[in-house]
């Protein structure tokens, strides 16, 4: 299998756990997905090579969720890991959205929803524990305390070894307050985040990162290539390709295709000619180059993505290039 084997990817301390994570983890968000036209982006065969050359250049971090694919990301995770020994890999999964309409409580983080959304996570994985649970979202429904104490019992339990919060910016104090609630109770506090942060989304720079450090909390990014705006196949003239997912996505086109974007891909490609990389690889390595940053999730739809991708472990910015491209701000993201 190509320059994969090669690649020999890295460890790096998850957070304040005692955990070492792949420094680069591998997202399957796009397992069994449907597209708007019926299309799915990554079939089970697919998904098999993708987890594949992920393994062969040395990655053990996978991510999920349970409404990925509609439990297909899991079950696939799930029949690959059969013939594996699953206690090598770490296996990240999350918990929110509703899954049964007109049900109230199949949403959220209420202990009914939490306890029978984590055992259909460890009956589709085939599994009996998962490694890191993630609220997938904050739950203004449902106090911390109820969210935290049923958290800690599935620690307890054994189903679960670590808690996350996938948040946006503006649950910094949440997540500190809820932190706090389960320290003072001595239950099992948040250690792993993950938002989104790439290039153009810089929203959780400031407030959510300073609490991140002072929790000692690990930040693992999704979305590190704005769903692939910083890979160089979107161009001002031609705008949207028709050969990518997110060409079918308004939100994409509002969030990412603007002038301010373009500049800041500019200074991007200028960056990635300097060190002999791609923009993708140049914009990953930026990403694993700032401080507080743990481990970039990475997505791909096709192995030679992955494998361009995952090279960006290997690429090496210096100071000057990084400033320059943390300065090369384009607009804020207006997507979501
Ligand atoms: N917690 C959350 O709420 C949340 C939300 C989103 C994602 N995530 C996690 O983060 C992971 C990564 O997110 P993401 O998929 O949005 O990551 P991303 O790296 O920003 O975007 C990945 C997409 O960009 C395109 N792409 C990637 N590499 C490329 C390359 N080298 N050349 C050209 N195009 C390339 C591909 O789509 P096309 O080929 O179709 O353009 C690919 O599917 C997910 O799988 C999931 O595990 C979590």
């Amino acid at each position: 299998m190509s320059n994969l084997e090669a690649l020999d990817l890295d460890y790096a301390q998850l957070g304040t756990t005692g955990l070492q994570t792949s420094e680069l983890q591998f997202g399957t968000w796009r397992f069994g997905k449907e597209t708007e036209e019926g299309n799915v982006e990554i079939d089970e065969e697919r998904a098999y090579e993708l987890l594949d050359g992920y393994e062969a250049a040395g990655g053990r971090y996978i991510d999920t969720a349970d409404i990925y694919g509609g439990g297909a990301s899991e079950r696939w995770i799930g029949n690959w890991l059969e013939d594996r020994d699953r206690h090598r890999y770490t296996i990240a999964s999350k918990i929110f959205w509703q899954t049964r309409e007109e049900d109230p409580n199949s949403r959220g983080t209420n202990r009914k929803n939490v306890r029978q959304r984590v055992d259909g996570i460890l009956d589709r994985l085939d599994t009996d524990y998962v490694d890191v649970l993630y609220i997938h979202r904050w739950d203004d429904q449902t106090s911390a305390r109820e969210m935290m104490k049923t958290l800690n019992g599935l620690v307890e339990s054994g189903k679960v070894n670590y808690l996350g919060a996938s948040t946006l910016r503006p649950n910094a104090w949440k997540v500190a307050k809820a932190n706090e609630i389960a320290r003072s109770e001595g239950w099992e506090p948040f250690t792993v985040l993950q938002p989104r942060y790439n290039l153009v989304d810089r929203e959780i720079e400031g407030d959510y990162l300073e609490m991140a450090r002072s929790e000692g909390l690990a930040v693992c990014p999704w979305s590190p290539l704005g769903q692939g705006f910083l890979t160089g196949k979107y161009s001002r003239e031609d705008g949207l390709t028709g050969e990518s997912r997110a060409a079918e996505s308004s939100r994409f086109e509002e969030g990412y295709l603007t002038e301010e974007n373009f500049d800041l891909h500019d200074e991007l490609d200028a960056v990635a000619e300097e060190v002999d990389a791609t923009p993708a690889q140049t914009a990953l390595a930026w990403l694993m180059h700032r401080d507080g940053v743990t481990a970039p999730i990475v997505g791909a739809r096709t192995v030679d993505q992955l494998e361009e991708n995952l090279a960006a472990a290997e690429i090496d910015l210096s100071d000057e290039q990084v400033e320059r491209l943390t300065e090369a701000k384009g607009g804020p993201y207006a997507g979501l």
